[in-house]
């Protein structure tokens, strides 16, 4: 696993970005998954922003979201699938249909789940997933126990995070307890994984995921056993790892 510490998330919102953009323009058609929440908002932007520059296109992106809210149609503004066309579907040429989510408004959910794994290996897998973390190791919304072979699947949210996203809803009962999300083994057969981190909150979660033991107990540990996963945290998210002597790949 490479793991680059940048100084900032203005850093890590563009060299994310770079990466990202690197990897478009070196397939087609290519197969993205997307993250939401505060952490990749600064990647969208810039990647939005390459868009608007005439440098970056995205008719060929085929798109897959990690996760989505149970009971939260996707119109709602706490949806998921709103959040991403806010931030970036309706500010580029993405082809319509090239989108993929999660319907959790869906009658039967297992079935949907099922579907959308058959989706994504329909396009040939997930060429890139892009990751955030949760304060408690989570990644998309395999919490804490989620075992390292499971897929795509409804979910009970933690306290811990429905507290950590109620930052976007009104209040806290507000905040859905089942979603719908890809599992770890479903993350894991991605070709290459990039997790971003950021700020004080991440901290400790970056130090379990990169240098304590490869465990359920911290979801994002297991991104270690993949061949091409890079982590890029702000100072602020890395202040607690061990001294790398200036090596970024560890
Ligand atoms: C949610 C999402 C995750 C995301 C995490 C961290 O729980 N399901 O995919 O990584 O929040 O979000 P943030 O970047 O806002 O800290």
């Amino acid at each position: 696993m490479k793991v680059i510490i940048v100084k900032d998330y203005g850093e890590l919102s563009q060299r994310a970005s770079f990466m990202i953009a690197d990897a478009l323009k070196r397939k087609r058609p290519f197969v993205l998954g997307l993250a939401t929440g505060g952490t990749p908002e600064g990647c969208y932007r810039e990647l939005v922003r390459m868009h608007g520059a005439g440098c970056l296109d995205f008719s060929h992106v085929i798109t897959f979201n990690l996760d989505e809210y149970v009971g939260i149609p996707p119109y709602h503004p706490n949806s998921y699938r709103y959040y991403m066309e806010e931030k970036l579907f309706r500010h580029i040429n993405i082809d319509r249909k090239n989108i993929h989510f999660l319907n959790s408004m869906a009658r039967d959910l297992e079935a949907e789940c099922q579907a959308y794994e058959e989706a994504i290996k329909a396009v040939g897998g997930i060429d890139l997933q892009v990751l955030g973390i949760g304060r408690n190791g989570h990644i998309a919304f395999n919490e804490p126990g989620s075992p390292i072979d499971s897929r795509t699947r409804v979910v009970t949210l933690s306290d811990e995070t429905r507290i950590a996203n109620s930052r976007f809803f009104s209040s806290l009962d507000e905040v859905p307890k089942k979603a719908l999300t890809m599992g770890i083994g479903t993350i894991l057969e991605a070709r290459r994984i990039l997790l971003l981190a950021s700020g004080p909150t991440k901290a400790e979660a970056i130090k379990a995921a990169v240098e304590g033991p490869i465990t359920p107990n911290v979801p994002a540990s297991f991104l270690r056993i993949h061949k091409d996963s890079t982590f890029i945290v702000d100072r602020e998210a890395g202040c607690l790892l061990g001294s790398r002597d200036g090596n970024e790949n560890f």
